[in-house]
């Protein structure tokens, strides 16, 4: 396993780091789960990502269990907020940071998490009051450093312009050879501001491992069969990216490569990416995914991949 800085950061994470959306604390049993995160630090990965709304803190909760015990300096924890907790528990206001930080803490049973992050942006805050509220976090000891996911260039831009408060060193944007939109904005601006991207569905889902086929069902066991959470996938499933993508195994093949570690070596090939978030329900997907690591795609393999994926690219 490889690792980078994350922007300007202390932090080193790993290029592969393991995510606990719909899967830990919720879909996949615990054992199971227990399994993933202990296969996920034998093959190097030291990031962990969850947010308090992953299963309404069964996500923190299971892997507050699961890390406790651990030497908390040998991961990288990172959690988020802003998602509706209870009907009136939401956003980014001073006060929901002080209260949901310290709910996270106690799920995930330690005294400070590496990255807290701001899971969307809150238009219903004013954007001082919650840089504000970050910043005393950070003061207290509670959060290493502080990151976004999913806010638009210019809300990042007037986040950096407050005065007197921390700055965001970690972006957590969707990226996948699928959906490439923060090459047009977010990218760019975070490069030079030393904000490190740590960028989620890196597989789009499981879509870009190539086991969808266009007009078959999907294979059981997979996130496309479970009705539970079949619906987060949208519309990926449809017959003209299946087809596309499997386009790809040929390209994968000749590379030497699973489809999955084409599809994370892809993010990996841009600097400003610094780990690729990976889900997964097998350890065994987390062995094969982690030997993505350190993979360079040459310049004839990446034009081979966009030509594979022409009109289906978000
Ligand atoms: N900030 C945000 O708004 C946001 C949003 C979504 C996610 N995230 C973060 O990003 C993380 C990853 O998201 P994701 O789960 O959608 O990522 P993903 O890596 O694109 O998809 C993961 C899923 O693909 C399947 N898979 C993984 N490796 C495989 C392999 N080698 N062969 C076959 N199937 C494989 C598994 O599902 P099955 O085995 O069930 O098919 C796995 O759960 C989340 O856990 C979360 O931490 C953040």
């Amino acid at each position: 396993m490889k690792y980078r800085r994350l922007g300007r950061s202390d932090l080193e994470v790993s290029e592969i780091s393991l995510g606990s959306w719909l899967t830990y604390g919720a879909s996949v049993d615990s054992a199971q789960a227990r399994a993933c995160v202990h296969t996920a630090f034998e093959v190097g990965i030291n990031l962990i990502d969850t947010a308090n709304i992953y299963g309404h803190g069964a996500a923190e909760s299971f892997l507050g269990d699961v890390l406790s015990g651990l030497d908390r300096s040998s991961y990288v924890l990172a959690t988020k907020l802003f998602f509706p907790m209870t009907d009136t528990d939401r956003g980014l206001s001073a006060a929901q940071i002080a209260k949901q930080i310290d709910a996270s803490l106690t799920r995930l049973r330690t005294d400070h998490v590496d990255l807290y992050q701001c899971h969307r942006y809150d238009p219903d805050t004013p954007l001082e009051e919650t840089m504000e509220a970050l910043t005393e976090v950070v003061r207290q000891g509670k959060a290493r450093s502080i990151g976004f996911s999913e806010w638009t260039a210019p809300q990042v831009e007037a986040a950096l312009a407050v005065p007197g408060v921390e700055r965001f060193v970690s972006s957590q944007p969707r990226y996948s050879m699928l959906w490439r939109k923060p090459e047009a904005e977010v990218f760019p601006l975070c490069e030079p501001e030393g904000i490190g991207n740590i960028v989620w569905s890196p597989l789009a889902q499981g879509v870009l491992t190539g086991k969808y086929r266009p007009g078959s069902p999907p294979p059981a066991g997979s996130r496309a069969a479970d009705p539970s959470v079949a619906h987060w996938m949208g519309d990926w499933p449809k017959d003209d990216v299946l087809t596309a993508v499997q386009r790809l195994v040929p390209i994968a093949a000749d590379a030497g490569l699973t489809m999955a570690q084409l599809a994370l070596a892809w993010v990996l090939r841009r600097p400003v990416v610094s780990s690729a978030i990976i889900g997964a329900t097998r350890p065994e997907q987390i062995i094969g995914n982690a030997a993505a690591s350190g993979v360079v795609l040459s310049a004839d393999v990446l034009a081979a991949v966009d030509g594979a994926l022409h009109g289906v690219v978000d």
